[in-house]
């Protein structure tokens, strides 16, 4: 079965609940629900309920959760808590909470794993430093962060999910990565699923690139084999911008 697109637009710390309702109703007015892809967001978790709420054919993901179902955990939100929202995805692993709160190639693998108990489709992020890109690094990066995020996940766990490859040098830079890097690297988390588990999974997975993608570069990625969308941040938060983003991706 041919995979669906998934383009998810990642707000990070940005919009407050009127901004958020104004996108929602603005992407929304354009979707008829009969595009190809799946589109959606990643909100900040205080504009979650009001994403939700403006929500008919965009998905709306979290941005994290925490493993744990309650207990003392100042400041932090479980998946039932998510749950209870009505969110369908959400992002764990991205390379900003990597680098600032220490999350773990093992943390990635709890949430992981209680998302995928709520029926919440993770989107774990991976990717290596412009550092280890220099010193060619990239595939052992990748290799270990997928062996430590997918530990005691089932195939049928991980046909689910959806894998962005987004190198750190990439994001928010500006200095998106050429399609053929982009490719090659979604090839080889594809390749890495298929030594972990087994053909079906790897063909099964979703797995985006993310990285500084516009309106002027998200056809070039879309027309690579091993890449099934993006996850987007910068170009995600203006209503236009995404909508073009929608544009060049509908057909
Ligand atoms: P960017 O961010 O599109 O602004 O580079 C991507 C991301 O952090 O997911």
């Amino acid at each position: 079965m041919a995979r669906k697109p998934i383009i998810v637009g990642n707000w990070k710390m940005n919009k407050l609940r009127s901004e958020a309702e104004e996108f929602m109703n603005g992407v929304e007015a354009h979707l008829t629900g009969e595009e190809k892809a799946d589109y959606g967001i990643a909100a900040p978790y205080t504009c979650v309920d009001t994403c939700v709420k403006n929500a008919k054919h965009l998905i709306v993901a979290a941005e994290n959760c925490n493993e744990k179902d309650s207990g003392a955990y100042t400041g932090e939100v479980s998946v039932p808590m998510l749950e209870e929202l009505g969110i369908t995805y959400c992002i764990i692993g991205h390379s900003e909470r990597r680098t600032y709160y220490n999350e773990t190639n093992e943390a990635c693998a709890l949430k992981a794993k209680r998302l995928l108990d709520s029926n919440i489709i993770p989107i774990l992020c991976i990717g290596e430093t412009e550092a280890q890109y220099d010193a060619g690094e990239t595939e052992n990066v990748i290799k270990t962060q997928l062996n430590g995020s997918l530990a005691g996940l089932t195939g049928e766990e991980v046909a689910r999910l959806v894998i962005a490859y987004e190198p750190i040098w990439a994001i928010g830079t500006g200095k998106s990565a050429d399609e053929k890097t982009a490719q090659d690297c979604c090839k080889l988390v594809r390749d890495t699923v298929c030594a972990m588990y087994d053909e079906a999974t790897a063909e099964a997975v979703r797995v985006q690139y993310g990285g500084s993608v516009k309106p002027t570069n998200i056809k070039e990625y879309m027309a690579c084999p091993d890449i099934d969308g993006a996850l987007i941040g910068g170009a995600s938060l203006k209503v236009d911008s995404f909508l073009e983003i929608i544009d060049a991706t509908k057909e």
